[in-house]
């Protein structure tokens, strides 16, 4: 069996380079994390959330998982979200998607994947609740990008809807729902301008037609 010396090489690297910059950097981080915003994204190795915007250990909280889907039944999400809104307090919930998504692309051809096929339905609830656009689109790489951002819109839909989030609105909560799409080929994230900071702003996000969400290259 290989080992995998040199990841362990490298974080006792990484720890002695981050002590040395700053000698109290574990003994704060130890006692608590106190993240003002909640990634939602892909699992894709090539969306590294804390480094694409800057941010060190103890500053964003993350899930991921294939095609940065947020399922209302899926309990890992769902239960990560609770947390991050009713304990940690983010005041920032990211759904960042990206371009050249497999899981997307797995969905638009009708790829076999197996089990991951349940999981991928979600993508096709996306492609289906934009058919007639996506439909009308006939370059396939656009409408590969343009599902990878509608799939986008429709996550920030399932977060707006949660239970937590909805309280936390009633309550005045200092709490913004955001669309976001990350472009693997210049690592650019683009704001596709899918913000909620209360009811009536997610209200507005449900009801987006083509019309009023434009691709941003529209
Ligand atoms: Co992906």
């Amino acid at each position: 069996m290989r080992s995998l010396d040199n990841l362990l090489r490298n974080n006792r690297e990484w720890a002695a380079r981050q002590k040395r910059e700053k000698p109290d950097y574990f003994e704060k981080l130890q006692y608590q994390q106190n993240p003002e915003y909640f990634w939602i994204g892909c699992s894709d190795s090539r969306v590294p959330s804390n480094e694409i915007v800057g941010l060190q250990p103890g500053e964003l909280f993350v899930h991921r998982n294939v095609a940065n889907l947020v399922v209302p039944s899926d309990l890992n999400c769902v239960s990560a979200i609770h947390y991050a809104v009713s304990d940690l307090h983010v005041k920032h919930i990211i759904v960042c998607g990206h371009y050249g998504c497999g899981g997307v692309r797995a969905a638009l051809d009708g790829l076999d994947m197996g089990l991951a096929d349940n999981w991928l339905m979600h993508v096709r609830d996306a492609y289906e609740a934009h058919f007639e656009e996506l439909e009308g689109i006939t370059s396939y790489a656009e409408k590969f990008r343009r599902l990878c951002e509608v799939n986008v819109l429709e996550q920030v839909r399932h977060v707006s809807r949660l239970p937590v989030v909805e309280k936390a609105w009633k309550a005045r909560k200092d709490l913004t729902v955001h669309g976001w799409i990350y472009s693997i080929q210049d690592g650019l994230i683009h704001d596709l301008h899918l913000k909620a900071s209360g009811q009536s702003e997610a209200t507005g996000i449900r009801s987006l037609n083509r019309s009023r969400f434009r691709s941003r290259r529209d």
